[in-house]
């Protein structure tokens, strides 16, 4: 290979200093509470009981309950390689290890999420590893942009990557509480114990980093959030309100079959309330900080 090409190639800094001072201890005590409610979803989600307690269920119910939850598993996939690149740029940025710690956590639990999700998926119809829509096909890889993250600082990206699982949080609620079988139930539960300490490091974050920001990153902070919204929830993924005709009117059968039989889905319609009101939340938390939210016609009207 030609000594020039990989000079070009090779991008790792100096590591050095590695830092290992203990900078943030709101921080490292989420690490600490990460690992005292470490959970893997071989053992704590009882597979057996969860075949035996949906064996009833129509085909057409078990299909709709393994595409949702299959499509829960991309959706949780998906958090990883976004993990994977704030992970490095945590080590080139030399940030304190319990930030890289917590980057790894988080790494860590949305795959178990994963694990999680496609089992259950497997265990009702069977895990589907591709969207069966050429438009989901298209869109998903979409959600997470690099060239978007790498436009805010370290610290001011995380914590909008945690509005939006505040977001994801309370849509999470609302299928837990939907719900039926105790071991689709469990695994709702266990997810969302997870998902509350992601949220609780974006706070943390607001608290100590967003009182510097400047004006200009604040309104670009709001318009990132706004646009992660735009491109991934409202575009069908869960809301199903930008998806095509057809496949809407599918994708709405399908979920409200899922949902019907307390599957641990949510109608789509029934989303779009929760988007609503999680906004109108979340636009109240950043408001001490002076981030603007932009209005989403879509859903909020004009
Ligand atoms: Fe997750
Ligand atoms: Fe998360």
């Amino acid at each position: 290979m030609d000594a020039s090409m990989l000079e070009e190639t090779v991008q790792n800094p100096n590591p050095y200093p590695i830092v290992a001072e203990l900078e943030y201890p709101d921080i490292w005590h989420l690490f600490v509470q990460a690992r005292d409610l470490a959970w893997d979803a071989d053992r704590a989600i009882d597979w057996a009981s969860l075949k035996e307690e949906c064996k009833d269920l129509p085909p057409e119910v078990l299909e709709s309950g393994a595409e949702w939850w299959s499509l829960r598993a991309w959706m949780e996939h998906g958090a990883t390689p976004y993990g994977a690149e704030r992970y490095r740029q945590a080590v080139f940025e030399h940030l304190p290890f319990e930030i890289k710690q917590h980057v790894t956590n988080f790494i860590f639990e949305e795959l178990r999420h994963h694990e999680a999700s496609w089992r259950i998926a497997d265990a009702l119809g069977g895990y589907q590893p591709l969207p069966r829509s050429d438009y989901f096909k298209m869109v998903i890889p979409k959600f997470h942009d690099e060239k978007d993250e790498t436009q805010m600082s370290f610290y001011g990206g995380m914590a909008v990557n945690t509005l939006f699982e505040q977001l994801s949080g309370e849509l999470l609620t609302a299928r837990y509480k939907n719900a039926r079988p105790p071991q689709i139930r469990k695994a709702c539960e266990l997810i969302l114990r997870d998902e509350a300490r992601h949220i609780q490091f974006g706070r943390i974050l607001m608290k100590r980093f967003f009182e510097d920001l400047s004006e200009a990153e604040k309104v670009m902070l709001g318009e990132k959030f706004t646009k992660k919204l735009r491109g991934s929830l409202l575009n069908g993924v869960y809301a199903v309100v930008n998806l095509p005709k057809e496949e809407r009117k599918r994708a709405a059968r399908a979920r409200t079959l899922a949902a019907e039989y307390g599957l641990g889905a949510t109608h789509p319609d029934e989303e779009v309330g929760i988007i609503v009101s999680a906004l109108r939340d979340i636009r109240e938390d950043v408001a001490p900080y002076g981030v603007p939210i932009p209005a989403i016609p879509e859903i909020e009207g004009a």
